[in-house]
This record gives C-alpha cells, structure tokens and sequence, in this order.
C-alpha cells in the first residue's frame, strides 16, 4: 500500500514545522527520512501514519485522500495495516512483555489459539525469548526498543513506520532492527523510518532530508 503526503505544510503556534514537503513511500521499499535533530522527522513519520493533522496538502493512502478521514477510518487504517515503532517505545508499562506483543490482535481469553508460537518466535528472534510474562516498566530501555520490535514483527503489517528504532541499541541489536526493516520490505511492505544512524540510512531504498528538502526531493525521490 502506498503512502504519499503532497505539498504538506504543518504549523506549531505559527512556526512552520514542515513546509510544502512531498514524499512517496513504495511497497516493497525502505524510505529513509533524515535530517538533524527538530527538522521534523517524527512530524512527519506521524502525519504519513494519520497520527497527526496538516495545515495544507494532502496525505494520501493507497488511492483514497486520507486528508480529512475520521477518527473511524483511521483505527481501522491503524489495525488492518500499520505496525508503528516509536521513539518512545509506545507500549503499556503496566501490562507484560507478551501483552504487548499481541495488543489489538487478542480475544478477551487472551493470545488467539495458533498465535502463540508466533510470539515464541518473536521473541525469540529479539532476543527475548521466554520473557512473555514480565512486567514491561521492568525492562531496560533496549529490552523495551525490542519488545516494540517484536509487536511490529508479529503485526506482519502492510506499512510499517519506525522512529529512530535503533537509538537505544547495541550494534549487533542495531543490525537486527535493520535487516528486520530491510526484510520487511522484502516481503512487500511499505518502511518509513526517521533516523540519524548512517547504517540505516544505507540500508534504505529512498531518501529524504528535511533540512533541505528542495534539494533532496529530486535527487533521491524517483518520479511517480
Ligand atoms: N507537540 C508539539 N508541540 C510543540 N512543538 C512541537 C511539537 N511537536 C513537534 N514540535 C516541534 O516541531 C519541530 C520538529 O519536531 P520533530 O520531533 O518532528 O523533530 P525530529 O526531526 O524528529 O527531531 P529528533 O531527531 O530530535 O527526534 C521541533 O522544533 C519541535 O519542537
Ligand atoms: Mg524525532
């Protein structure tokens, strides 16, 4: 599914945030949105997930303008196809590692039967293996950047969206959030993550700066 924001301007108390940006992100391909710190990374990250509103252009979602959705269409938007990766994390503190992991595709028995060695896996695969039942505030920063890792990876999502979700990683967790990101588009779906670690950026297919976003946009960004 495709992501394209066109012409977007946002403004914070009269500042402009982003201004007249454009950007495609493409299935099967990793789009890296790069720029120093307060150039607007996550904005934007966050108005291509419909997690924020525009002042002016469009965000467009597959083929429909998702400009004005409601609040109904967006959940659904969210469900059926994205897995976010936030720079906070963004699980529930309260609730266990495994919980977290499964949020939004449980029963209120719990885990769905057949899922569960999906999960086993996942958690294998970050590292975390037989952690299900820990209480998530327990965990360190980086444990907690993969257990955001795995929720995503158990998603199986058409867009995934990551924010900065190397930060608070060692190199070789690091490189395990890369390939995760560049098999992810591999197997079809579409990756936009913001980050400022050049080995990601390396891994992407297109790039965008946004502190110098007229000069980038035609270099990296093919045309439609
Ligand atoms: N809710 C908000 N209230 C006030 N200002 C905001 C808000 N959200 C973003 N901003 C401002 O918008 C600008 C861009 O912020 P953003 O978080 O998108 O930057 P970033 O490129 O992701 O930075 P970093 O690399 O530090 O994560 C900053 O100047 C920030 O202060
Ligand atoms: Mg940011």
């Amino acid at each position: 599914m495709r992501l394209r924001a066109d012409h977007i301007s946002l403004f914070i108390d009269g500042k402009p945030v982003l201004e007249k940006v454009s950007v495609t992100a493409r299935p099967g391909r990793m789009l890296v949105l790069a720029g120093s710190s307060g150039s607007g990374k996550t904005t934007l990250l966050n108005v291509l997930g419909l997690l924020r509103r525009i002042d002016a252009g469009e965000v467009v979602v597959g083929e429909q303008n998702a400009t004005k959705w409601r609040d109904r269409n967006r959940r659904r938007f969210w469900r059926e196809h994205v897995a976010f990766i936030f720079q906070d994390y963004g699980l529930i503190e309260e609730a266990s590692v495994e919980y977290n992991v499964t949020v939004g595709r449980r029963t209120l028995l719990g885990i769905r039967r057949g899922d569960r060695e999906r999960v086993d896996a996942v958690l294998e695969h970050v590292l975390l293996r037989g952690r299900n039942k820990e209480q998530t505030s327990r965990l360190s920063g980086g444990e907690k950047q993969r257990v955001g890792l795995a929720r995503a990876m158990f998603r199986q999502a058409d867009i995934v969206l990551a924010d900065e979700p190397t930060a608070s990683l060692d190199r070789k967790n690091r490189e395990m959030v890369t390939n995760f990101l560049i098999e992810e588009a591999r197997r079809g779906a579409t990756v936009v993550v913001a980050t400022h670690d050049e080995d990601l950026m390396a891994a992407g297919d297109d790039l965008i700066r946004l502190d110098q976003v007229e000069v980038a946009e035609p270099a990296h960004q093919s045309p439609e």
